[in-house]
């Protein structure tokens, strides 16, 4: 039967953490009861928050081993940041518990395998919250597709284009030491996450290889130097990062990472399909047998094609990323409390994690193809239509 409210433990509350822990301290079916982060600062801070809205205090500790083997959580959110995610969820789900955990580059594809087989063995779901698999544009895009009204898809694009050269001000930040020694897209899961469910990755559909080249690094180095001009060292990952992914069903997709350039921030979706294509550069789609021939049309003329979970865009619009956090907390929650899998399950949160490793490995060698392990061990060829949830994210193929 399905739980009226969830208990859970939340570690790592700095920005990321401190914000998703005011968006779960404003569901009435979530109760906070454990707390943790290593600064003991940042500790105080969010219990006081605690304490502002329950009343009470909760268990507050700088011990993630605590905060984990508890009784009193049915699940535990990983908002640390990246060299912690993995260990700290494979920890979570020996213990018993659902893992949110936040988004990051994975280490190695060994470790995203050792993901999977922990979920196996314990039997607990782990779900990377990638929030832009929850996006307007992305899941209106998923609507469409499901609908058919791309046709057959044949290639999609998408990625992470954000001037993130600020991250090169604190060398201390987890993030700085990724960019000042790896190089590869480190920040792949906001365009891959949308891609997977509009090409039904790990559902009727897999990916092959991968292939990925790298700029050299310029923006984080001068803006580094501009402020530290004793520095004569070198940021390694290169500005712009280009990988592309082949299918078992014969579609390509582009991921493009560029955080360290001078420019607006965007997603770049693109979705190429047999009857037509929707590009977010030209912010129009074109779709044979509608509209003018041979013309872009406006999204606009396409509003039936609104994701159910974005009709009362209202409501949700402040809550994190113009909403999209809200909806990925939602998600998880409402499996937790459903005993179901979460819609982001264990294979595709192992693909969002070995891809920026494999294509590491692949820009050291110049861009060769190397192959992505099929993590679902030959489940994606025949798995059955999950569970039936507004927040499923299901691709062409697996709907009802
Ligand atoms: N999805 C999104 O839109 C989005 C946006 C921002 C950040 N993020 C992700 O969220 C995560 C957190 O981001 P951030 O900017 O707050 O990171 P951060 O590095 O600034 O903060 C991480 C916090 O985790 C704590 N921590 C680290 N290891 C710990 C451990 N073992 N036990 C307890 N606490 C520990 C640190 O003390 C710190 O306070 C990152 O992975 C980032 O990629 C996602």
């Amino acid at each position: 039967m399905a739980k009226d409210k969830i208990k859970v433990g939340v570690i790592g509350l700095n920005d990321r953490g401190k914000y998703l822990l005011s968006l779960l301290l404003g569901m009435e079916d979530v109760e906070v009861t454990a707390i943790c982060d290593l600064d003991q600062k940042l500790l105080l801070e969010s219990a006081g928050k605690v304490f502002e809205k329950y009343g009470r205090q909760v268990k507050a500790t700088t011990d993630a081993d605590y905060a984990i083997k508890r009784d009193d959580t049915d699940a535990v959110f990983i908002f640390t940041s990246w060299n912690s995610h993995i260990s700290l969820a494979y920890e979570a789900m020996r213990a018993g518990k659902y893992v949110g955990v936040e988004v990051g580059p994975g280490a190695s594809v060994d470790e995203a395998w050792r993901l999977v087989r922990i979920s196996e063995e314990t039997g607990m779901p782990c779900m990377m919250l990638e929030n832009c698999s929850y996006g307007e544009k992305e899941l209106m895009l998923l609507n469409m597709i499901k609908k058919g009204l791309f046709g057959e898809l044949i290639h999609c694009e998408a990625g992470y284009m954000h001037d993130c050269r600020f991250f090169a001000d604190d060398l201390k930040n987890e993030r700085a030491f990724h960019y000042l020694r790896r190089n590869c897209d480190l920040y792949p899961t906001h365009g891959l996450g949308p891609v997977m469910t509009w090409l039904g990755i790990n559902r009727g559909n897999r990916f092959l290889t991968v292939s990925s080249v790298a700029t050299k690094a310029r923006g984080m180095t001068e803006r580094y130097k501009s402020r530290h001009p004793d520095f004569d060292g070198e940021f390694r990952a290169g500005d712009l990062v280009t990988t592309t992914l082949t299918c078992a069903g014969g579609e390509t997709a582009l991921l493009t990472y560029n955080c360290a350039s001078p420019r607006p921030y965007s997603r770049g979706n693109v979705v190429q399909g047999t009857k037509g294509i929707y590009s977010e550069y030209v912010g129009k789609i074109y779709v044979e047998g509608h509209g003018e021939n041979d013309k872009w049309d406006d999204l606009g003329n396409y509003r039936e094609y609104t994701h159910p979970l974005w009709k009362d865009k209202e409501k949700i619009q402040g809550l994190g990323h113009g909403g999209m956090d809200w909806l990925v907390l939602r998600a998880f929650v409402e499996a937790v409390k459903n005993g179901t899998d979460t819609p982001i399950d264990v294979y595709d949160s192992a693909v969002l994690a070995a891809v920026c490793a494999i294509a590491e490995e692949s820009a050291a060698l110049g861009g060769k193809p190397l192959p992505i392990p099929d993590f679902t061990d030959g489940k994606w060829m025949r798995r059955k239509p999950g569970v039936k949830s507004p927040y499923s994210l299901e691709g062409p193929g697996m709907w009802e």
